[in-house]
């Protein structure tokens, strides 16, 4: 290769990895999510679009029933019995991420078991942790508590609470919020 052109492919190189990071003061983001009912996701991919951050689903290996009763009645016993869902797949290298968004439907109060195990999964030590969640009314209920007493070194930052039913609609709000933590300018 001619040195002119191994020089533009380098500047190329370069300035996409700038650009990728542009919106998001510098810093590499994780949108890690889970979600049953697809209001979670769609907050989730709302926030890679404005933060240029990855995204990543947490999914159990057996997948949770499709019918609301069932469902519930399933959450509930493994809440009570802190039941462990073996996962999908894993992360391959968490330490490359600054900050990480944790996003899931507020169940019970707190969060899905499953996300509970991928908390548990990795080290979080010295990272940002910024949660999310959708909701019918309790809001982040207590698992931002949950979430420091299972995550202790880690930072952790406001949380946004969404209505299910605006999940597909909260554009703004979920852009206020990431500007009021600095996360976009
Ligand atoms: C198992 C289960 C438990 C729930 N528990 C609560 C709750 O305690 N408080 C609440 O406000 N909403 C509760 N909900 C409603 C969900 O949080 C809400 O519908 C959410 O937007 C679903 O997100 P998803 O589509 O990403 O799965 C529960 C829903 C399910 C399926």
């Amino acid at each position: 290769m001619k040195p002119k052109l191994i020089l533009i492919t380098m500047l190329t190189i370069l300035m996409s990895g700038i650009q990728s990071h542009a919106q998001s003061n510098g810093k590499k983001i994780l949108v890690a999510y889970f979600s049953h009912s697809g209001n979670t996701r769609a907050v989730a991919y709302d926030i890679c679009k404005k933060t240029d951050g990855e995204s990543f689903e947490i999914q159990t290996i057996k997948p949770y029933p499709t019918d609301y009763n069932t469902v519930v009645d399933q959450a509930k016993r493994e809440l009570k019995a802190d039941y462990r869902p073996e996962l999908k797949s894993k992360l391959k290298n968490i330490k490359q991420y600054d900050v990480i968004f944790i996003g899931y439907p507020n169940w019970w109060g707190t969060y899905p078991q499953a996300v509970k195990v991928f908390l548990s999964q990795y080290d979080f030590s010295g990272k940002t942790i910024i949660p999310f969640c959708t909701h019918e009314g309790s809001e982040l209920g207590r698992s931002v508590a949950d979430l420091k007493k299972l995550c202790p070194k880690s930072h952790i930052q406001e949380g946004l609470a969404i209505r299910g039913s605006s999940a597909h609609n909260s554009g703004d709000k979920i852009e206020d919020w990431l500007k009021k933590l600095k996360i976009i300018k």
